[in-house]
């Protein structure tokens, strides 16, 4: 199908993670029309197995991209990345497909052999993707990965701060404090939703690092090149979920202004 300018960019996550990248995108690209895509009924993606995983990927990028046209497909999830972009890209050649990956980079050349915490999903972590660029950086920076299982459900529950969260949070980084990091990686994009407590856990001062920005620009990039830039106006934003019947949307709005603020921070 020929794609103009003026259909959407679909955001796909496994639920309110990628709404940390679509802000990005916003920021970046506010003329743009965007469908914001949570996977609510089948959250979390991260401590499925990753067929499941890439199974549900595919669904909702077949909905994203074919029933309902958008000339681009953000997947703003980092565990649904490692599970299924080479799969997305072989079956959408024509059209840009941009995923997501941990700032280890950044964050490995970002002192003179850094501690670097990259907190994530089981998926993520284990998934020959990370396994890869882990390889790529182990000589930079002293990395230790930690999943958070857990953490993904609170942040779907609408918990954002508080001792029921900041109480999760101590026992997943428990070991991963002493001595401290130099930097962390959110390598999940629901993570930045809870980033001052999770800074407030850590206790001392580090750098944090998160994909969103990166995928924002290397969208723009994609756009770009395929002659798919909206240049004029104010852009349009939908909601939609796999929960059309329950509270994640509105919620997700909710979401969607307060990230704004504390993403800002
Ligand atoms: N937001 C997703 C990510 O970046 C994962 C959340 C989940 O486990 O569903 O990895």
């Amino acid at each position: 199908m020929k794609h103009d300018a003026n259909a959407p960019v679909a955001v796909l996550d496994s639920g309110l993670g990628g709404l940390t990248v679509l802000l990005e995108l916003i920021r970046l690209m506010p003329e743009e029309n965007y469908i914001y895509y949570g996977d609510a009924a089948n959250a979390p993606y991260g401590e499925k197995c990753v067929e499941q995983v890439r199974a549900l990927t595919l669904e909702r990028a077949e909905l994203l991209l074919e029933e309902l046209s958008a000339k681009a497909l953000v997947v703003a999830c980092n565990t649904a990345t490692s599970a299924a972009i080479e799969q997305l890209r072989q079956k959408y050649p024509d059209q840009p497909v941009i995923g997501i990956e941990p700032a280890l980079k950044p964050a490995a050349l970002s002192g003179a052999h850094p501690r670097v915490l990259v907190l994530a999903t089981p998926v993520t972590l284990r998934e020959n993707k990370f396994q890869r660029l882990l390889k790529s950086y182990e000589s930079e920076a002293e990395v230790l990965p930690l999943p958070c299982p857990g953490l993904v459900e609170m942040i779907e529950k609408g918990i954002l701060e508080g001792p029921e969260l900041e109480a999760l949070l101590k026992n997943l980084l428990r070991e991963a404090l002493s001595p401290p990091p130099d930097a962390v990686v959110l390598g999940c994009t629901h993570y930045p939703l809870v980033q001052r407590s999770i800074r407030k856990v850590i206790g001392s001062p580090v750098e944090i690092f998160q994909g969103g920005p990166g995928t924002a620009r290397e969208t723009g990039r994609r756009l770009e090149e395929a002659g798919l830039r909206r240049k004029d106006g104010k852009g349009r934003l939908e909601f939609r979920s796999s929960d059309e019947m329950g509270s994640w949307i509105p919620l997700a709005e909710k979401l969607f202004r307060s990230a704004m603020e504390q993403l800002s921070d």
